[in-house]
């Protein structure tokens, strides 16, 4: 069979997906907790990333070195940067790329030095497992959350979009600089901490990977109140539907 690898930077995000594995085993290897277990009869391995680009790289690097997956699923919140992408949405990443990245002018802007690109592509199988698992999920859980979450959230309908996600060292918690950013990259759809750099460890192993992200703030003055009231109350249960629907598919 093949081993699945899923990655989430904080517990609110992989909490449903652990309680749905009774079996599993943990190790610790370069300072992270890995469980390994079955979900929807799938060798599987979960992991916290923790926060930003670097703490995401090491732990996919040894993801990768010691558990050897087939594929790599990562899933959790991000901003919502583009027009529509709105708190409630699910982003399945085509593509990903590192928007604080600039060694010009050594390198374009935003180019990978040693790459010769700035994005990594998603394994477009394994995106559109994502795809059809967050359209199932988007149907299920209006019915699923607490009515007063919902409407505190001011959730209504929420629908799914592919394509670019933007990973940067910062938490975009400002209007000017979401922005400044939907100006400079208007193919990005959504902003998070992580993507890039687990996409690019990925291509250098050779390991399929894709990430769907699910918007809990729209990156502007209220980002930081929207995203812990959405990471509490919301995202474990996003990911545990997504992640369990996708598997099925899988
Ligand atoms: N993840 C969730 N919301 C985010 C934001 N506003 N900026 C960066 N990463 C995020």
């Amino acid at each position: 069979g093949q081993r699945i690898a899923i990655i989430s930077a904080v517990h609110e995000e992989l909490a449903e997906i652990l309680q749905l594995m009774p079996d599993e085993q943990k190790r610790v290897a370069g300072g992270r907790t890995f469980w390994s277990g079955h979900l929807q009869g799938h060798e599987v391995v979960a992991v916290l990333s923790g926060i930003g680009k670097v703490a995401a790289a090491t732990t996919a690097t040894v993801l990768c070195e010691r558990f050897e997956p087939q594929q790599v699923i990562f899933t959790g919140v991000a901003g919502g940067l583009a027009l529509g992408v709105e708190v409630g949405d699910i982003v399945v990443g085509s593509a990903f790329m590192q928007h604080d990245l600039d060694a010009s002018p050594l390198f374009p802007r935003w180019e990978v030095p040693g790459y010769g690109a700035s994005r990594f592509k998603a394994d477009m199988a394994l995106a559109q497992v994502l795809h059809a698992a967050a359209r199932d999920a988007v149907t299920w859980l209006p019915k699923l959350l607490d009515e007063a979450v919902l409407r505190g959230l001011g959730l209504h309908a929420p629908s799914v979009h592919q394509g670019e996600i933007v990973t940067g060292d910062r938490f975009v918690a400002t209007a000017a600089e979401c922005a400044a950013l939907r100006a400079s990259l208007p193919e990005a759809l959504a902003v998070d901490m992580e993507s890039a750099a687990v996409a690019q460890v990925c291509h250098d192993y050779g390991v399929p990977f894709a990430a769907v992200r699910t918007i809990s703030d729209r990156a502007d003055d209220e980002a930081h109140v929207d995203f812990q009231h959405f990471l509490q109350q919301v995202a474990r249960h996003y990911s545990g539907r997504i992640v369990r629907k996708a598997l099925n598919l899988l």
